[in-house]
C-alpha cells in the first residue's frame, strides 16, 4: 500500500497526534504548522521536526503537492474556512470539532468534499473512546434488547480557555455528548426542541448574543422510536468535567459513572419479561410488582488489540499528562483512550478510498443538530426541523 504524508496545522491540542502520525505504519511524512514559533519549537525538540517540516501557516502545505491530507486542530471558526481550502487544494481533510459555525459552512463543506473528490473525516474523538466501542460491543450483540431512550451531556467549565470559547452557545458545540448516541443507531437526527435555563456573566453572554448557562434539549430521529435528551453548559456551573452518555435498553442499560474516577454503571434484567407480565398478571396478591434488575460497576475493556502494534501504547500514553499538561486532556480523562483509533480511521480511510466512518454528512448532523438546539432555545423552545444533508 501506498504510504502518505500528512500535513497537521495548529499544534496546542495537535501535538497530540504528532508522534501518532509519525509512528504509524502507513504514514511516511509529516509536515507541520502554527503560528506560534514556540510550539514549532517544541515539536522539533520533542520529535525531532526539521525546519523544512515546520510552517507559520497553511499556505505550504496546501502548495505542496506530496502533501497527501491534512489535519486541521486550529480555533473554530477557522474550522470551515481552512477545511475548504484543504479540500479545494485537492486533498483529504480532516478536522476537529466542531465542524463549522453554521448549517451554511457545513453544507460548504460537503459541497467542497463533493467537487473534490477526497475524503473529509470530522474528528469527533468521543466515537473512538472504549466505552463507545464497549456500548457499539452490546448493542451489536443484542445484549441491550431494545434501545428505549438515550441521554447525553458534554459539562465543562471553560473560564480561563482561550477567548474565542467565551460566551460560546452551550450546543453549539454538541458533538462530545451526542455523536456516540447518533452512531450507535445510525439514525439521523429529525427535529429538536431545546430550552436555555440560567444565566452567564454579561460580558460573556454578549460575545455570541447567547444568555443561558445550560441548554438542555429532545432530539427526535428519523425512522426510530427512539429520543435523546442533550445537555450542556461552559460557563457559571459548579460541576466537573464529564463527556458522557447513558444508553436504556429493555435488556441492559449503561450509565456513565458520575465522578470519572468511578466505573460505569451496567443494569442487567435477570428475568424474562413476557414470563414477569404473565406472573404479575395472574398474581392477585401483587408479589411480583417491578422487574428483577441487577446492577453492576463494569471496567471498560481497552481496544488497543485494534490497532498495527506501532501506535497500540498512545490508548494509554499521550503527549499531555500530569506533568505536561492541556487542559481539556486533563478535564476529558485521556478521551477515552481515543486518539490512536481516531488517526488510524483517518489514515486507512484514505488509504483505502472509502469514506472514513464519522464523514462529512454524519458531522453535518451531529453538528447540525447541535447549531438547530441553540436557534431553538433562543426561540422559546420552538421545534426545529434539522436540515438534509446528502451525501451524493
Ligand atoms: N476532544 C477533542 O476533540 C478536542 C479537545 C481539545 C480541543 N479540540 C479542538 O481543537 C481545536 C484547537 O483547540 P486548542 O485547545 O488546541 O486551541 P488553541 O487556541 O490553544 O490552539 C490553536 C492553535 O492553532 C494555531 N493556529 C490558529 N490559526 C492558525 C492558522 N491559520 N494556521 C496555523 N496555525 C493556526 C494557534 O497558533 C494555536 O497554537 C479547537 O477547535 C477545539 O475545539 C478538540
Amino acid at each position: 500500500m501506498k504510504k502518505m504524508k500528512v500535513g497537521v496545522v495548529g499544534l496546542s491540542f495537535g501535538m497530540e497526534f504528532l508522534p501518532i502520525y509519525l509512528r504509524h505504519p502507513l504514514v511516511e511524512d509529516v509536515v507541520i504548522a502554527d503560528q506560534d514559533p514556540r510550539l514549532l519549537q517544541v515539536a522539533k525538540e520533542k520529535f525531532g521536526f526539521s525546519e523544512e517540516h515546520c510552517f507559520s501557516g497553511i499556505d505550504p502545505i496546501l502548495a505542496d503537492p506530496t502533501v497527501d491530507a491534512v489535519h486541521i486542530v486550529t480555533p473554530p471558526s477557522t474550522h470551515a474556512p481552512l477545511s475548504i481550502r484543504v479540500l479545494q487544494s485537492g486533498k483529504h481533510c480532516g478536522c476537529t470539532i466542531p465542524m463549522g459555525m453554521s448549517i451554511e459552512e457545513l453544507k460548504a463543506i460537503i459541497d467542497a468534499r463533493k467537487k473534490s473528490g477526497k475524503q473529509y473525516m470530522f474528528m469527533e474523538t468521543s466515537i473512538f473512546g472504549r466505552e463507545f466501542f464497549y456500548l457499539q460491543e452490546l448493542y451489536k450483540n443484542g445484549k441491550l434488547g431494545e434501545v428505549q431512550y438515550m441521554s447525553c451531556a458534554h459539562y465543562q467549565d471553560m473560564e480561563g480557555w482561550p477567548s474565542y470559547w467565551e460566551g460560546f452557545p452551550p450546543l453549539m458545540h454538541p458533538t462530545h455528548a451526542v455523536g456516540p448516541c447518533l452512531m450507535l443507531l445510525g439514525k439521523k437526527p429529525e427535529t429538536v426542541c431545546a430550552v436555555g435555563s440560567g444565566r452567564i456573566r454579561k460580558e460573556l453572554a454578549e460575545r455570541y448574543h447567547s444568555p443561558f448557562a445550560f441548554e438542555s434539549a429532545l432530539i427526535r430521529l428519523h425512522e426510530s422510536d427512539v429520543a435523546i435528551e442533550m445537555e450542556r453548559f461552559l460557563y457559571g456551573v459548579a460541576r466537573s468535567y464529564s463527556e458522557c452518555f447513558r444508553v436504556y435498553g429493555s435488556q441492559m442499560s449503561f450509565e456513565w459513572q458520575q465522578l470519572e474516577k468511578e466505573n460505569p454503571v451496567l443494569y442487567r434484567r435477570t428475568g424474562n419479561l413476557q414470563q414477569e407480565i404473565v406472573d404479575a398478571d395472574s398474581d392477585p396478591e401483587r408479589f411480583h410488582r417491578g422487574s428483577e434488575i441487577e446492577e453492576e460497576r463494569v471496567i471498560v475493556p481497552d481496544y488497543a488489540f485494534r490497532l498495527p502494534d506501532s501506535i497500540r501504547k498512545f490508548t494509554r500514553e499521550t503527549v499531555y499528562n500530569d506533568e505536561n499538561t492541556h487542559l481539556s486532556f486533563k478535564q476529558g480523562g485521556g478521551h477515552g483512550g481515543s486518539h490512536p483509533h481516531m488517526i488510524h480511521e483517518f489514515v486507512t480511510a484514505i488509504v483505502e478510498n472509502r469514506p472514513p466512518v464519522s464523514d462529512d454528512i454524519l458531522g453535518a448532523y451531529w453538528t447540525g443538530c447541535g447549531i438547530c438546539a441553540h436557534e431553538s432555545a433562543m426561540n422559546g423552545g420552538k421545534m426545529i426541523r434539522i436540515p438534509e444533508f446528502e451525501k451524493a
